[in-house]
């Protein structure tokens, strides 16, 4: 049956850990499973490490990447998201888009006979939750009931997180300025995605109050630039530094989807300390999106 990867939601707790396994198999252990096929990689926006990874990761299964930018489809302008969906399903195993409108790979999941990933939307960033799973798996072992937190915008990284935290058992707390952050009834349905739990304050202290990691972004996403000076005002008191990570565990690990931007939403000497574990992250990117490449061509 097809399956896509477009929230997080869309594979079980089981399926989620099933991924990460594969993610950690040398690739010898894959057999080739995209020998003779493409792989679409569209992009509205622009990426370093999707697009790096995703290329690398088609090619370490035998595959063919063809990256494409959104321009050259033309979504609902040079063609309809759907007649682009069926055309390219005959080309390729996979279709992969990093778009600005998360409806877009909504519908190019629905319309598409192949699988379709979703490289990055403004809702989601499930791609990049896959290699934060397994990158604080592999450092603390067993997540459930391990406790995390998110300082900074409720955006698409952080929402992918806390579903995928929740839905692992861990406790996510949520540290995010009024107007920026979960409401209730997100809350709500993330509470209930798993045996996990879910706060959220307004006070980046109490958010990091004893948590095991501690993750941030950007105040400022892709398509947000004309709010910079705006954002960077409200979010002062979310800067990650050394003080905050203080309040964390004693051995609290920090991590960062990047790019970042350091005097912002962390200072230097916390992204290039000994608790940052940002180049392990982003390097798990590739072996994560060939866990989830190899899983969905399986299906
Ligand atoms: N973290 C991430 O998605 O980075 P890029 O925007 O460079 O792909
Ligand atoms: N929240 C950021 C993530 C970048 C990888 C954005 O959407 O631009």
């Amino acid at each position: 049956m097809k399956r896509s990867f477009v929230t997080i939601t869309d594979l079980s707790a089981e399926e989620l850990s099933t991924v990460l396994s594969l993610a950690a198999l040398p690739i010898a252990d894959l057999a080739a499973p995209l020998a003779g096929k493409g792989v679409a990689l569209i992009f509205e926006k622009p990426s370093n490490r999707t697009r790096q990874s995703m290329e690398m990761a088609v090619f370490q299964l035998g595959g063919h990447p063809v990256y494409t930018r959104g321009e050259e489809v033309g979504f609902d302008r040079r063609e309809s998201v759907e007649d682009i969906a069926r055309i390219m399903s005959g080309y390729h195993a996979v279709l992969a888009a990093r778009v600005f409108d998360h409806e877009v790979v909504e519908r190019l999941a629905v319309a598409a006979s192949v699988p379709v990933v979703n490289m990055l939307s403004d809702y989601a960033h499930p791609l990049q939750t896959l290699a934060d799973m397994l990158t604080m798996q592999q450092l603390m072992g067993p997540l459930a009931g391990r406790t995390v937190a998110w300082i900074g915008d409720y955006n698409n990284v952080a929402r992918s997180l806390a579903e995928a935290a929740v839905m692992f058992g861990m406790h996510v707390r949520i540290g995010a300025p009024v107007g920026f952050d979960a409401d209730v009834a997100e809350l709500e349905r993330i509470a209930l995605l798993g045996e996990g739990t879910l706060f959220q304050t307004h006070r980046a202290e109490e958010a990091v109050d004893g948590v095991d990691a501690v993750h941030t972004d950007t105040w400022v996403s892709m398509g947000q630039e004309a709010e910079k000076a705006e954002r960077v005002k409200i979010f002062e008191s979310f800067q990650v530094d050394g003080s905050l990570m203080e309040l964390a565990s004693p051995q609290a690990m920090f991590f960062h989807c990047l790019p970042a931007y350091r005097g912002l939403e962390v200072s230097a000497d916390v992204i290039d300390g000994p608790s940052s574990h940002v180049l392990d992250q982003g390097h798990n990117r590739l072996h994560a999106a060939r866990g989830l490449l190899a899983w969905l061509v399986s299906q």
